[in-house]
């Protein structure tokens, strides 16, 4: 069986004790430290910028799987690059040369990937799978946390999943919106690579045996 990678948001930290937050998923095993930066015209939110990345780096050995649901990636991916991102996720939504960018992020010694929103369809990034480390498919519409998961979304995830085996391409496939025990479980059966969290694994009472169950799809 394959290992599930559980990236927990911390959209749903405490963010007066994000330290303290960032530690208890941390020792409670998860994979990855899903960081939402969002610029309020993309989304209608705003949120993390480059100096929070840079001051959480410092107390996590986490892998930083940052989200950018920013209109301008191409201008702001480096200043993350600089802050500690590990991976940096742009929108293909968003007006910019797509392929420059990832080359350029690449470049630089870290991960690229492409993310859709729910009314974007597979076939608007075919031609970039080759390119990428990680595709995200968002089962919500970006902004918030909590909210519900877009079961609709879930063909997505297995048309992604015989793309990336017919091809031998080499990218992981990220579900972000809306994960708790019942949709994780539909999400790994689709095929999904890495489960993002939020509002679930933050409010839950026992960290540790929560992703332990999101990634065993009990
Ligand atoms: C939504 C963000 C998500 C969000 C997930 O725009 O991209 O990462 O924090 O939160 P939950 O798991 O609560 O849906
Ligand atoms: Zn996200």
């Amino acid at each position: 069986m394959k290992n599930i990678l559980i990236a927990p948001s911390i959209l749903s930290a405490d963010f007066a004790n994000l330290s303290r937050d960032i530690s208890v998923v941390e020792n409670a095993g998860a994979d990855w430290l899903h960081i939402d930066v969002m610029d309020g015209h993309f989304v209608p939110n705003i949120t993390i910028g480059p100096v929070v990345v840079k001051s959480i780096k410092k107390c996590s050995k986490m892998f930083f799987d940052v989200h950018l649901m920013i209109t301008n990636p191409e201008k702001y991916w480096e200043s993350f690059y600089k802050a500690g991102a590990d991976l940096i996720v742009f929108h293909a939504e968003v007006d910019c040369d797509k392929k420059e960018l990832i080359k350029n992020i690449k470049k630089a010694g870290i991960k690229a990937g492409i993310s859709i929103k729910p009314k974007t369809p597979v076939k608007d990034i075919v031609e970039l799978l080759p390119l990428v480390d990680v595709v995200l498919v968002m089962t919500v519409e970006p902004g918030f946390g909590g909210q519900s998961f877009m079961h609709d979304m879930v063909g997505k995830i297995s048309e992604l999943r015989k793309l990336i085996d017919e091809n031998k391409y080499s990218c992981l496939v990220e579900v972000d919106g809306g994960i708790n025990f019942d949709t994780a479980k539909i999400c790994i059966d689709a095929g999904v690579d890495v489960l993002v969290s939020g509002s679930f694994i933050f409010s839950a009472e026992n960290p540790k045996e929560t992703i332990k169950i999101l990634r065993s799809k009990i």
